[in-house]
């Protein structure tokens, strides 16, 4: 008998021990396999969610782009250079070298206009007015006054562009027609253009 009161009082020591009333603190279980936890779950959202967003806004800058392309300047291939009096006679006229790509030289007859880019590898010759020459910087070729080629690697002459008269006097340039020297098409009509005013 002795024994069984001994622990009936051992029982309510222990709950009238100080903090016997303090909630005990719930543990969380370690996940299983195959489990994911909590925190886990919401990671994985979080990244699902990230990564949506991250396709949805990548769609989209891509659809913008292609609904508005870059837009690049090209000058108009057709062009008007200027009045016939506007020009000097045996003068290599450079006003068009750098917005269209263009030589304008009048004769005491007439007018040609040749292309600025080298028949070689297609830099850009500069026109030399003391030699009397077109000299490309690259390679060293040259090129005399009509276009003709006759120092460096170029192959072959400038090409011409057709020249005529627009309705209002003014020379019209239309870069969509050439002419090419070695194709016998300096002497085709626009290659050159009449003049004796
Ligand atoms: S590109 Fe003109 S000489 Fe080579």
């Amino acid at each position: 008998m002795a024994k069984t009161t001994e622990t009936v009082d051992k029982g309510a020591e222990a709950r009238n021990a100080p903090g016997a009333d303090a909630p005990v603190p719930v543990l969380e279980r370690a996940p299983l396999r195959g489990e994911i936890s909590r925190r886990g779950f919401f990671g994985v959202l979080g990244a699902a969610w990230a990564t949506f967003t991250a396709a949805v806004v990548g769609g989209t800058l891509t659809m913008g782009r292609f609904m508005f392309p870059n837009v690049l300047y090209e000058p108009p291939q057709e062009f008007k250079a200027g009045f016939p009096d506007e020009f000097v006679v045996d003068n290599v006229d450079t006003r068009y070298k750098a917005s269209h790509g263009v030589w304008i030289i009048r004769e005491s007859t007439g007018f040609y206009v040749l292309s600025t880019v080298c028949t070689h590898l297609g830099c850009t010759p500069n026109w030399l007015a003391s030699d009397e020459k077109f000299k490309c910087p690259c390679h060293g070729s040259g090129f005399v006054k009509t276009g003709i080629n006759v120092e460096g690697p170029a192959p072959r002459p400038l090409e011409r562009y057709k020249v005529t008269f627009a309705e209002d006097g003014q020379l019209l340039i239309d870069k969509n027609t050439k002419f090419q020297e070695e194709k016998g098409q300096w002497t085709m009509e626009g290659a050159y253009l009449p003049y004796n005013g």
